[in-house]
């Protein structure tokens, strides 16, 4: 379904520009000449809510991907949100733990958590920062509240690697709020943190999906349309609020998470408070995928060689 756009919109979209504009996005003066590039918005496929559960040491958390409504968005493995205020919850944490064959992205909203990995990396995840982790053919790592109250709100998503890559070698990208890009309009502003949007590119680099991560806060009614590749899967989250997504005005709310359709533009609206998302896109790798636990490989041959090289500690070095 084509989108209705002003000339000027479209010359932005054409320098691979996001649009941010209040109110009303379709105007009557687009020109009969069709652009080169012709928005198609994404519909929403499916919504899915955030499904309650615990991890790591009883740590209670929501999961949107890698639940059962909803095993796997290609590549994406798993996408849990812990958000409480009771440290009875999450102080517990998330102890010594072993990964093998994909990356960890950990975004931190509210709240601090620490990182220690048997690589030697050692960080300070605070408000607002994000952390991605490539674990590639062994890590064991622990992420642990460094509080003792209040709000602890943050997220964590699972990316595949594909088989040519499962084996290298870690890598940590511990990237502090203030290197992330803010762009602000009138109807908004995004936190660039991997991808771009507004002609900022986020310090996420070298990660062989090429994935976009934006986190969008929408002002009520605010319209956002932003291009993404149409051979990327994509999802929005919406983590505060409401909003209408797609060209059919979809509603979805907090805690829920709306798989989008093929096309090669987000359409999202605001609702009446507004609307926080984290919206993700990303090449997908397309080979089979083998899980269990903090392993996932392409076949169970593989799996069971995960399990064996930990317990007989070669995961790790070497
Ligand atoms: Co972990």
């Amino acid at each position: 379904m084509a989108t209705k756009l002003s000339r000027r919109a479209l010359l932005a979209a054409a320098e691979g520009g996001a649009l941010w504009m209040a109110g009303c996005r379709a105007s009557s003066d687009a020109t009969s000449s069709a652009p080169a590039r012709s928005a198609e918005a994404r519909s929403v496929a499916q919504v899915v809510p955030a499904q309650a559960t615990r991890d790591g040491a009883g740590v209670a958390l929501r999961r949107a991907i890698g639940s059962r409504l909803l095993p796997l968005l290609d590549p994406f493995l798993l996408l849990d949100e812990i958000r409480s205020e009771r440290a009875d919850e999450y102080i517990k944490g998330f102890p010594d733990h072993p990964h093998r064959g994909f990356e960890t992205v950990t975004l931190m909203i509210d709240g601090a958590m620490e990182h220690r990995d048997s690589v030697g990396n050692q960080g300070r995840l605070v408000s607002g920062s994000v952390q991605w982790m490539t674990a590639g053919r062994g890590i064991v790592h622990s992420e642990m509240p460094k509080q003792e109250r209040g709000l602890l709100w943050g997220f964590q998503l699972w990316v595949n690697l594909p088989r040519k890559l499962k084996m290298s070698a870690p890598r940590y990208q511990d990237i502090a709020p203030a290197r992330i890009p803010e762009v602000t309009t009138g109807a908004g502003f995004a936190r660039v943190l991997a991808g771009s949007f507004g002609g900022e590119t986020g310090p996420v680099e070298g990660i062989v999906v090429a994935p976009t991560m934006l986190d969008l806060t929408l002002s009520p009614g605010g319209v956002l349309e932003h291009s993404l590749p149409a051979t990327h899967n994509a999802f929005v989250f919406v983590m505060m609020g409401d909003a209408a997504l797609g060209p059919e005005g979809r509603n979805v709310a907090a805690r829920e998470l709306a798989v989008l359709g093929p096309g090669n533009t987000l359409v999202a609206t605001g609702g009446s408070e507004g609307a926080r998302l984290l919206l993700v896109a990303a090449e997908p790798i397309g080979e089979p995928v083998a899980r269990r636990g903090p392993f996932v490989m392409n076949t169970e041959e593989e799996l069971d060689q995960a399990f064996e090289d930990y317990r007989s500690g070669r995961l790790v070095g070497g």
